[in-house]
């Protein structure tokens, strides 16, 4: 199905290399609302903490980053929703380009690592980095076996007629991960190039999803060969013991900075402020790895779940999130792909 087809860090830039390196107690009060871009699983296991930690509710609604961005874009005069936690940092540093976060800085910062520290000051304190992840992709070793098909280990494998019909990958207009893919690629390859490899690894997807993580899960059901995703997804995939291989591509690849803000006009804003807090503690943090999610994350307190993949080890682009995170651009990459991607299917 080609649904979305047809319309449906030297680590780097900001320090993640260097990373080889008190939850806010609020009172009990209205429901916050939150808008939450990570993994299902994780947005319940974040609400019930917070709800322990603080007394207060928390409505969570999961949607893909560019969805987010859309929803925040459309509630502008009336915001709807007080934090957005989880989700690619470009587009949180979009949301706060064009005047629709309010800034804080919670007393949580001091303990962020170096590549978490340079999102923070890039956002103008309004949105600040809660973990890292690296891009890759993985295959369905039973599949391949059953295929006869050699295994991939860069990008441009991918666009081998071996793997016609196999692959599944996100759709940039609504998945971070997907965006972070395209502008991987172009800081990779140069624009053109980047696009080249798009139109050629086309001829091979049956499926842009919707959100990032979808393209493992279903390699991980066996209903695609390939999915291209964020490797700790694909980690979550393997824990819960799927035959997935996880590859760096040997070319680099992009990652990912999730973030946290709070909304302009946010109606629940001491309460957003001490959501900021618990997410940026090392106990909101450790979160993630009881929801089986294995990003980095940034506090530098906080533990490294175990099988989170070591980011110090893959090649990485020097990523520029100031280029990338920046309306025009993502505007102008996006347009290009539904263009010469999209619009050809
Ligand atoms: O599943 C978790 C995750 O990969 C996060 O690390 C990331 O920020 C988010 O999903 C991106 O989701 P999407 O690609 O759907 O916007």
């Amino acid at each position: 199905m080609r649904e979305a087809k047809v319309r449906t860090i030297t680590a780097l830039g900001l320090g993640l290399g260097l990373w080889l390196g008190s939850s806010g107690i609020g009172t009990a009060g209205a429901t916050l609302n939150v808008l939450c871009g990570v993994d299902e699983s994780w947005c319940g296991v974040m609400a019930a903490a917070f709800r322990a930690n603080s007394g207060t509710d928390v409505v969570m609604t999961r949607k893909s980053s560019g969805e987010i961005l859309d929803q925040v874009r459309a509630e502008r005069q009336h915001p709807t929703v007080d934090v957005w936690w989880g989700g690619t940092g470009d587009a949180h540093l979009q949301a706060g380009s064009e005047g629709l976060l309010q800034p804080y800085r919670s007393n949580n910062e001091r303990d962020l690592l170096p590549w978490a520290q340079n999102f923070l000051a890039l956002s103008g304190g309004r949105s600040a980095g809660i973990y890292a992840g690296a891009l890759g992709f993985a295959y369905n070793a039973e599949l391949l076996a059953r295929y006869e098909v050699p295994a991939p280990t860069c990008w441009k494998d991918l666009t081998s007629s071996a793997y016609r019909g196999r692959i599944q990958t996100g759709n940039p207009n609504s998945s971070g991960t997907a965006f972070t893919m395209l502008a991987a690629l172009v800081q990779l390859f140069g624009e053109d190039e980047a696009f080249r490899f798009m139109g050629d690894l086309d001829r091979n997807v049956t499926e842009y999803t919707k959100s990032g993580s979808a393209p493992v899960k279903a390699a991980a059901r066996g209903e695609t060969l390939i999915g291209i995703s964020f490797m700790h997804d694909a980690v979550t995939q393997k824990q819960a013991g799927s035959p997935l291989v996880i590859v760096a591509p040997c070319e680099g690849t992009g990652y990912e900075i999730g973030a946290v803000s709070i909304l302009k006009g946010a109606r629940n804003l001491e309460t957003a402020r001490r959501f900021v807090d618990f997410a940026l503690s090392p106990e909101g943090q450790a979160t993630g790895v009881v929801a089986g999610q294995y990003q980095v994350p940034s506090n530098a307190k906080a533990a490294l779940p175990a099988a989170a993949p070591d980011i110090s080890m893959i090649k990485m682009v020097d990523y520029d999130f100031a280029t990338f995170g920046s309306p025009e651009e993502r505007s102008r990459l996006l347009r290009r792909f539904d263009t010469e991607i999209l619009a050809t299917n």
